[in-house]
Formats: structure tokens, C-alpha cells, sequence
């Protein structure tokens, strides 16, 4: 007789779950529970609650997981990550912080930059590529994000973006959480193309995006000054959508040109970074339902002194997500609890606000938020126990793990608990 593949989490000091539908248990805006448990059956939370009103029935499982009066939070959504690359650009990021080179500054020169990761990826074997995408998701899950979305946008041609995205399908299919797959060919201009920049568009709309739709679920483009201008990146985005794909952009990471308005009247679900952004953006962001997606480490490590708005369009009525934005190039960080530090220190957000933005946020910024993004029955069981006993710490004591377990699909993926055996991948 097969067992059923259940798990069952007990002794948890404090279950966070981010429900939207209030629990009857649940208190405060991140629905805890105190001395809570939580059961999952074949990958999806089955029963979650205080403690003493566990089913004698459910306390039969396969595994079971012993908080010891720790904190259970849901797995991370890290809504916008750039992760299929080779090379490294420790140099850029020195000479920046050493005040010799501003990020716009390296992509108005058009060389350097974005396109030096452009002819690493290029030169790179499958096999390099996967082994580079495959580490970056491994910290991630060791870092507690079991739901991520994965960016092309270092191939820059159709070969080397196909390339890109199949090294992401390739991954999905033994990654024990989630991944979404985005077209990003519209990153740059390629060298060969400079000077050129709407025969490259030419290109992504007749050749690029129909050859590369198949494996892919959103289309991004970076919709900047120095990158694709309004008019460029809505040509991309119509054709995209035509192939049946999803929209999202990157708007306001050096200038406020118009991406926020054309996000909203072109119905994306996200549009990214927004530290440049007018009234006007945010109202219409606001009025699309699009979610802004904040990406404070790139702000950090641009060290520019710029931060988005955030209390602007959450006063605003944006919706928030908070992702990594994990690339070579801005921001080289595949850790979401650094990131919540952050939002809380440098964007203002509350702890809660930031917790929220960090799972529910990433998660309706992906249209996945049925599935991922809080703990609720009949969701997927993506969690993580901290070594802490109240998530306030996660932004408080930064710069380390604090991640003990992480599961994905009601499975342990990774832990840094001296007792667990790491199942990996
Ligand atoms: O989100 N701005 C465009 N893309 C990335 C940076 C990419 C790079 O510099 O390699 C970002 O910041
Ligand atoms: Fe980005």
C-alpha cells in the first residue's frame, strides 16, 4: 500500500500565513496563529491552525517536522530575477562605488555593461549556462524563495535567447517550487544593431518573439532612457500579446519616460523598479491594477541615493511587490530576506507591508497568487521555518540566513538544521 505523502509541521511558535480571507484564529494583518500546525498532503496545505485543535486523524504523516517553537512563514515569490548568465562584473560594481562610473552613464556609452554579460552568455556551453542557473537557484531556495520568475535578456539574438529559455525550461523540470519563465530580448541593443535600435525591434517582433514564445509565459522590456523608448517597447509588448503572452515592464530605473502609463493601458500585470515615476504613473498604475514591483537592492547597489516612492504608491493605491532583481550587473543578490531589509530601512515600508510584498505582492505581480504566496488550504505548502521567533526579525537581523527549512511542494528542499538530512534538489 503506498502511504499517502503527508507532512506535517508542529510546535511552530508563530504561523504567518498572509491568508487574504480571514482566519478565525488568525490575528493582526499577516493572519498569525500562535502554537500553530500545519499539514500538508501530496504538496498542498491540507489543515493549518492552532495546535490543540489538531485532528487526531492528521497527526499521522509520513514526516514530521518539529518548529520547535520557531516561525513558519510562506515560501518567497521573487517576481523579478535575471538568472540565466555567464560572467561576472565586479570591476562595474567597484568602479561605481568608487564614484568613477554611474550605471546610466555605462548604458548612454553604449558598450560595457549589460552587453559585457551579453558576450560572456554568448561564449558560454549549455552546460556552463545550466550550471550557472542551476546555482542561482539553489541559494535562492536555500535562501527561502521557492517561487521565482526567471528572465531571459543576455542573448540578445534568437539563437542565444532560445538558448536562454530552454536552460530555464530544462531547470522547471526538476525544480521542486515554481518557476516563471519571461522573454527579455528587448534588455539591450546588441552591438551589431547600434545605432540601429528599431531593426533590433524589427527583429524581437518578426522573428525573436515567435520563436521564443513557446517557452516563455511573460515578455519584459526594459522601457528606459539609454533602452527601448515608449514607442519601440509597445510595438514588443502588442506583438507579445498577440503570441498569447503575458506583460510586464521596466520602467523608471534611470528616467520617468512614460513606461508607467503605457503598463497600465496595455494591461501588464507588473510594472519594475519605478524609482522614477510621476504622479500621473502612479495614478495610472493605480487605476490598471498593475502592481509596481520594488526592487530596493538594485537601488542600493546602484548607490545613487535613489529609492522608488513606495509610501507615494501605497498611498496611491499601487499594489506592492518586493523582489531581488538578482542580475550581474545592478543588483547580484538572490536573497528576498535582504531585500525586506530593504524596503523596511531605505523604502520605509512597514515590516508587515514588506513581508506581504515579499509573497502575496510577488505572487499576484505573477498572477500565481491562487496558488503561491500565502499559506491557506488548498494551496501549495511552500514554507519556510526561520531560526526566529517572530518575522520581525527578518529584517532586523540581516545579512545571514535565517532560513532553518525551506519546503517546496510539501518536500524539505533545504535546510541549514544540523538534524535534517538536505534532500537538494
Ligand atoms: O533590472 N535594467 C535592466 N536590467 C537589470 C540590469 C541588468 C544588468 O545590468 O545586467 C535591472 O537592473
Ligand atoms: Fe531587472
Amino acid at each position: 500500500m503506498t502511504q499517502r505523502r503527508r507532512l506535517l509541521v508542529r510546535n511552530i511558535g508563530q504561523l504567518t500565513t498572509v491568508a487574504e480571507r480571514s482566519h478565525v484564529e488568525a490575528v493582526g494583518p499577516l493572519g498569525v496563529v500562535e502554537r500553530a500546525a500545519l499539514v500538508a498532503d501530496e504538496g498542498l496545505v491540507t489543515w493549518l491552525g492552532p495546535e490543540a485543535a489538531l485532528p487526531e486523524a492528521l497527526s499521522d504523516a509520513a514526516f514530521v517536522l518539529d518548529a520547535e517553537g520557531q516561525c513558519v512563514i510562506p515560501g518567497f515569490v521573487d517576481s523579478h530575477t535575471h538568472p540565466v548568465f555567464a560572467g561576472r562584473r565586479a570591476r562595474e560594481f567597484a568602479a561605481r562605488v568608487a564614484g568613477r562610473e554611474s550605471y546610466a552613464a555605462l548604458l548612454a556609452r553604449g558598450e560595457g555593461g549589460i552587453l559585457s554579460t551579453v558576450a560572456a552568455t554568448r561564449g558560454a556551453s549549455d552546460a556552463t549556462l545550466d550550471a550557472e542557473l542551476r546555482a542561482r537557484a539553489a541559494t535562492m531556495l536555500y535562501y527561502g524563495t521557492t517561487t521565482f520568475e526567471a528572465k531571459s535578456g543576455y542573448g540578445l539574438s534568437t539563437r542565444d535567447e532560445m538558448r536562454s529559455l530552454a536552460a530555464i525550461a530544462r531547470l522547471t523540470a526538476d525544480f521542486p517550487g515554481t518557476i516563471v519563465p519571461t522573454f527579455l530580448g528587448a534588455h539591450a541593443i546588441p552591438a551589431e544593431y547600434r545605432g540601429n535600435s528599431d531593426r533590433y525591434v524589427d527583429l524581437i517582433v518578426d522573428e525573436m518573439l515567435p520563436e521564443c514564445a513557446p517557452l516563455a509565459q511573460y515578455c519584459d522590456v526594459f522601457c528606459d532612457q539609454g533602452a527601448f523608448t515608449v514607442a519601440q517597447t509597445r510595438r514588443i509588448l502588442e506583438r507579445a500579446a498577440t503570441l498569447g503572452l503575458g506583460l510586464r515592464l521596466h520602467a523608471g530605473e534611470i528616467a520617468a519616460i512614460g513606461g508607467a502609463e503605457l503598463a497600465a493601458e496595455l494591461g501588464c500585470a507588473s510594472a519594475d523598479h519605478l524609482i522614477q515615476i510621476t504622479p500621473a504613473g502612479m495614478e495610472a498604475l493605480a487605476r490598471g491594477d498593475v502592481v509596481a514591483t520594488l526592487l530596493p537592492g538594485t537601488s542600493f547597489c546602484l548607490a545613487h541615493g535613489h529609492q522608488a516612492p513606495a509610501r507615494d504608491l501605497i498611498a496611491a493605491g499601487v499594489p506592492i511587490a518586493l523582489a531581488s532583481d538578482c542580475n550581474p550587473g545592478t543588483c547580484f543578490s538572490e536573497n528576498m530576506q535582504l531585500a525586506i531589509t530593504f524596503a523596511c530601512v531605505n523604502l520605509r515600508l512597514t515590516v508587515e507591508e514588506a513581508l506581504k510584498a515579499a509573497t502575496m505582492g510577488g505572487a499576484r505581480a505573477l498572477r500565481l497568487h491562487d496558488r503561491v504566496g500565502s499559506l491557506e488550504v488548498g494551496k501549495r505548502a511552500d514554507l519556510v521555518l526561520l531560526a526566529a521567533q517572530d518575522y520581525a526579525e527578518i529584517p532586523y537581523h540581516f545579512g545571514v540566513n535565517l532560513a532553518r527549512v525551506v519546503v517546496a511542494d510539501g518536500r524539505i528542499v533545504a535546510t541549514t538544521h544540523p538534524a535534517l538530512p538536505t534532500s537538494g534538489m
